[in-house]
């Protein structure tokens, strides 16, 4: 059971109509027996060797018979493995779940499938009715409001935002010689993870994490983490009112896809007049580019994210972000790769 050919459930055995609409509600079922696993960790005990659900259940003091259901529902969606005397071992996604683990995503899991960004689910035909967040309609606000009213919450995000990197994020910088930049500003840089990093590996560079206050109230740890405190500097700002003058790098990862045209050309406005008549200084943009029409591509799926859940949010094509940069006053100086997480950079005109 659960061989990497069946993630996420196994094939049905006769792809008619009727099995592949049941297909797609067996992935509810599957997502909820996952969540429920890793809240109680079960991965984590699994990394130490394969168990039984009677071991597991003795462990967390659960029923084994009801574990054992949710277990063996989680192997036939191919993130653990049963064998045929019942013993659990985890899968490769499983490994990924694990609290501790060298590629850890638990905290986006545990984010992506929290109750606040389920329930905008419910209700998406409401946001293609009437432009409104399903997000909005279903808890009163918007999204950064809800998280500014629920530390709790804006903790769950904050945490999952600093498991998004990976060495492939840093890879989307390889050619940029960081002796040119060597003041960085990461705008909605979240906990700030993502400049220390950067930091770590360019010596040389020093930095500000630009970010709402609740955010930054973890980059002190970050930067420290890293080893970097005596060159990172952590700024409270509202991107829309004022982004800091100063420096040679303005990287914002991750999050104009959050808004509407209006606000990015807002947001990137601001950059902009932070960068003055300095020619050289350069606008780095990290975000998904869709493929063209007819291509799957899982900005796709994630930009229905981004309408439910923030509203005017989007995923973007190389030319919108060129559209929106070149109004905000930048032009492109890369060809980024579509269908795939790249770097768009820009220089003032
Ligand atoms: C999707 S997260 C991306 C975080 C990070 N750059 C990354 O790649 O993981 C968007 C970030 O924008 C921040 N943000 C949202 N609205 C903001 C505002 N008005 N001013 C400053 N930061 C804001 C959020 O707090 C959050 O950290």
């Amino acid at each position: 059971m659960g061989s990497s050919e069946d993630f996420l459930l196994p094939r049905p055995a006769w792809r008619g109509t009727r099995e592949l609409v049941l297909h797609l509600a067996a992935v509810k079922w599957a997502m909820g027996s996952i969540r429920a696993l890793v809240q109680l960790r079960i991965p984590d005990r699994l990394a130490e060797g394969a168990r039984t659900a009677d071991e597991l259940a003795a462990s967390i003091d659960a029923d084994p018979s009801r574990l054992y259901r949710v277990l063996r529902a989680a192997a036939t969606a191919g993130v653990l493995r049963e064998d045929t005397s019942g013993r659990f071992s985890l899968a490769p996604a499983a490994d990924g779940l694990r609290a501790d683990g060298a590629d850890s995503m638990r905290d986006v899991f545990l984010f992506t499938t929290d109750p606040m960004m389920w329930r905008p689910y419910e209700n998406v035909q409401h946001t293609v009715l009437t432009g409104e967040s399903a997000f909005a309609s279903s808890f009163g606000k918007p999204f950064y409001e809800y998280l500014r009213d629920h530390p709790e919450s804006s903790d769950v995000f904050d945490r999952a935002m600093v498991q998004n990197d990976s060495p492939e994020t840093f890879e989307l910088f390889r050619d940029v010689d960081f002796s040119k930049y060597r003041k960085i500003a990461d705008v909605g840089g979240g906990r700030g993870s993502f400049l220390a990093e950067v930091l770590r590996r360019n010596p040389e560079c020093l930095g500000a994490v630009c970010d709402h206050p609740l955010a930054l109230s973890g980059a002190g740890e970050e930067f420290e983490r890293r080893g970097v405190s005596d060159r990172a500097t952590a700024m409270a700002t509202d991107f829309f009112e004022k982004v800091p003058e100063g420096f040679d790098a303005y990287i914002i990862k991750r999050s104009l896809q959050n808004w509407g045209d209006e606000d990015v050309r807002r947001l990137l406005a601001k950059v902009r007049e932070a960068m003055g008549s300095d020619l050289e200084a350069r606008l780095m943009i990290v975000n998904h580019v869709l493929a063209e029409p007819g291509t799957p591509d899982f900005g796709k799926l994630s930009d229905i994210e981004m309408m439910t859940v923030l509203g005017g949010g989007r995923e973007r094509e190389r030319d919108e972000w060129n559209r929106l940069a070149a109004e905000a006053g930048f032009l492109s100086v890369s060809e980024p790769s579509a269908g795939q997480m790249s770097l768009l950079m820009f220089r003032p005109s």
